[in-house]
């Protein structure tokens, strides 16, 4: 007997071309697809001729409930997350839910709006002499009760905020690190109507504003959305460390 499972995908952010080559073979060949709302490209849901559901609205019963009984039924089914569903996806009460039904999940990741805001600002997020490290996090809002934006913006690292856009202006009154900071902020990277707003800390919510942003968009804070002083890697050196 073939095993019962859903299958959650990795839209990527927004450009039909971003998404995996399993990524894409499961949409043509899916029986039913449950979509997380706008976040998706429509374009991206072109590639599947199945039943299509957005599942903004709908409860985690809900849409356990419509997945389990299409499984049952023998179909395929295809859970679509934006970016990669790892991050901000709610995927595991999903998964713990699907397992009451004796229901399996297969994973394909995707790529994540954090890369694709990456390649928008032509930067890299860790770069030699700048930041070594990368902070992905969140403001505090309805699931999250306190966040630790202060803290993290003591760590001269680059922080990537999620979720942020309406509280751009709240975020950056958050941030103790220097008012001259360089901070970016993406609107739908790598969609075709991309945005992208460069400011620092003292100046971005203002221009967020002025441009309508309110939003889909990514918060890139630090040195690496304008890179000046890096280091060269060792990587093109003449004596290479091994990796
Ligand atoms: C619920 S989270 C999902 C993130 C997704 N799992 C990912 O890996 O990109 C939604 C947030 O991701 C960011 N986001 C998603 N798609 C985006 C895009 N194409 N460009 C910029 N930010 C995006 C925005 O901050 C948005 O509020």
């Amino acid at each position: 007997m073939t095993e019962k499972k859903v299958y959650f995908v990795g839209a990527g952010p927004g450009d039909p071309k971003l998404i995996t080559v399993k990524g894409r073979e499961l949409l043509e060949s899916a029986d039913l697809l449950v979509y997380a709302g706008s976040l998706i490209n429509p374009i991206v849901l072109e590639y599947s001729n199945a039943k299509k559901v957005d599942s903004y609205g709908l409860t985690l019963d809900e849409i356990t409930e419509m997945m389990a009984k299409s499984v049952e039924k023998g179909e395929t089914v295809v859970r679509l997350h934006s970016g990669d569903p790892s991050l901000y996806g709610s995927i595991v009460e999903q998964i713990e839910e699907l397992k009451k039904h004796d229901i399996a999940v297969e994973r394909v990741p995707g790529v994540s709006s954090v890369f694709a805001s990456a390649a928008a600002l032509d930067t890299q997020l860790t770069l030699n002499g700048v930041s070594d490290s990368l902070i992905i996090t969140r403001p505090a809002g309805k699931t999250l009760d306190k966040d630790l934006i202060p803290e993290f913006s003591r760590l001269n690292s680059t922080m990537a905020v999620f979720l942020g856009t309406q509280k751009i202006e709240e975020i950056m009154n958050k941030l103790e690190c220097p008012k001259n900071t360089p901070v970016a902020v993406i609107y739908h990277a790598s969609w075709d109507d991309e945005k992208v707003i460069r400011g620092t800390v003292e100046d971005i919510a203002d221009k967020v504003k002025s441009a309508g942003i309110k939003r889909s968009a990514m918060i890139i804070i630090g040195g690496v959305v304008d890179p000046k002083n890096y280091r060269r890697s060792h990587l093109y050196g003449v004596a290479q460390d091994p990796l």
